[in-house]
């Protein structure tokens, strides 16, 4: 009788017809997402998510470090703190992007986030309504675009080259539309096409954010992570009217399960973000904040990650050898200068989400390109992660993806 009752209600309930709000119907489950799931199996060689290196997280300095804190103040470490994060570790966010960014910041300046992510959908809360423009990359970080859409925002993609967004076509598109809230670059190693943008246009977009009066959200998690050449000047270090926000993260340098990231900013912007992170989850993790800021104080970052960027360079050396190799000759595919990510692009008429179901067919797996432009089309690319998995499964991986490429031509 009660299991007769309880089916009922639940067969009720599956068939209610909930009325979400609005942005709920401009959401849908990540790509990434989805393939990630298939890629969980152990048999899978994946090339989807981009997942660093789990063998270089700092397990044992971790657990060091995490003991030490609970020793010496573990009361606070474990008790609700301010929403504008640790103090110490806000310094040292301050001083890092001044050392290699050419910025200007000091630890006001710092709010820490969970994750660069939480730093994309505060500014959604902070900057758009419905109906605003964000102009991005064409394409641009998949997650990017899901974070603004809640926020019910259109986007406007402008075309991109090898030294980063065409600014001229970005200064037309200034010019004629006026709904332009947001512009949202990744200058250093971009997700997903591995490309690092000129100085020159670095300093054009600065500029054009000052006198179109636009906000530029500048979002940087792979610049630490560079194998060759110079580190460059951030677009922030070009601005002089406070037009432009950095995000930052410890995941591709540290680890990304802490989910520690930050937003550095003009002080009175900051403060706009610290009211909607109050909102949302009041504040960061203590315990992880203070976890990361005494492993900042007791061993040399810098040492962990010129082992970060030895390991990525090898394996980035030897997806483009094997691509060289395997692939038929007209698929394009960029050279990226560091961080995770490379780029193929194919004839237009090979479809990326139809060979990703046949080389899962043979355990292989990839992002299809189409997902990273807002506004659809592309199909023919694909987002190549190289640093997550083993120099034979790189090898294994390409050349399969490259026996069934070259079925089409
Ligand atoms: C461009 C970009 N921004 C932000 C993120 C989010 O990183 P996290 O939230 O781990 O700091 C990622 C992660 O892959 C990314 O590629």
């Amino acid at each position: 009788m009660w299991v007769l009752l309880i089916n009922k209600l639940y067969k009720e309930r599956k068939n209610m017809n909930f009325n979400y709000a609005e942005r709920m119907s401009k959401l849908k489950a990540s790509e990434i997402r989805e393939i990630l799931k298939v890629t969980q199996r152990p048999e899978i060689i994946s090339f989807a998510g981009g997942l660093p290196a789990p063998e270089l997280f700092p397990v044992e300095a971790i657990k060091e470090v995490n003991r030490i804190v609970l020793e010496e103040d573990g009361e606070n470490a474990l008790q609700y703190a301010t929403t504008e994060g640790y103090d110490p570790l806000r310094k040292w966010c301050a001083n890092r992007m001044n050392k290699r960014l050419g910025t200007n910041f000091d630890y006001e300046n710092i709010l820490i986030t969970h994750g660069s992510q939480q730093a994309l959908d505060l500014s959604g809360k902070v900057f758009l309504n419905k109906g605003d423009i964000v102009l991005c990359e064409s394409p641009t970080y998949l997650a990017a675009i899901s974070a603004f859409k809640a926020y019910e925002c259109d986007f406007i993609e402008v075309s991109t080259d090898d030294d980063g967004m065409i600014t001229s076509e970005l200064e037309n598109i200034l010019k004629t539309t006026k709904e332009v809230k947001v512009i949202y670059v990744i200058p250093e190693f971009q997700n997903p096409t591995g490309r690092t943008w000129s100085v020159e246009r670095r300093k054009a977009l600065a500029e054009l954010a000052t006198k179109y009066n636009v906000v530029v959200i500048e979002d940087n998690p792979y610049g630490e992570l560079r194998f060759e050449g110079e580190t460059l000047p951030s677009v922030k270090s070009f601005d002089k009217s406070g037009h432009t926000l950095c995000l930052g993260t410890f995941s591709k340098i540290f680890c990304p399960g802490y989910r520690i990231g930050w937003i550095a900013g003009d002080k009175d912007i900051i403060q706009k973000y610290v009211l909607v992170k109050q909102c949302t989850d009041i504040q960061c993790n203590t315990i992880a904040q203070r976890d990361i800021a005494k492993y900042l104080e007791l061993y040399d970052i810098d040492k962990h990650i010129e082992k970060i960027r030895e390991v990525y360079r090898q394996r980035r050396n030897l997806a483009i050898e094997t691509m060289k190799k395997e692939f038929p000759k007209d698929a394009k595919f960029t050279r990226p200068q560091g961080g995770l990510f490379m780029w193929v692009e194919l004839p237009k008429e090979i479809n990326a989400r139809d060979l990703l179901e046949k080389c899962l067919e043979r355990n292989v797996a990839f992002v299809p390109g189409g997902s990273f432009f807002p506004n659809g089309g592309h199909e023919n690319t694909f987002r190549i992660n190289f640093s997550n998995m083993p120099n034979d499964k790189i090898v294994k991986g390409i050349k399969c993806i490259g026996e069934i490429l070259k079925e089409y031509v």
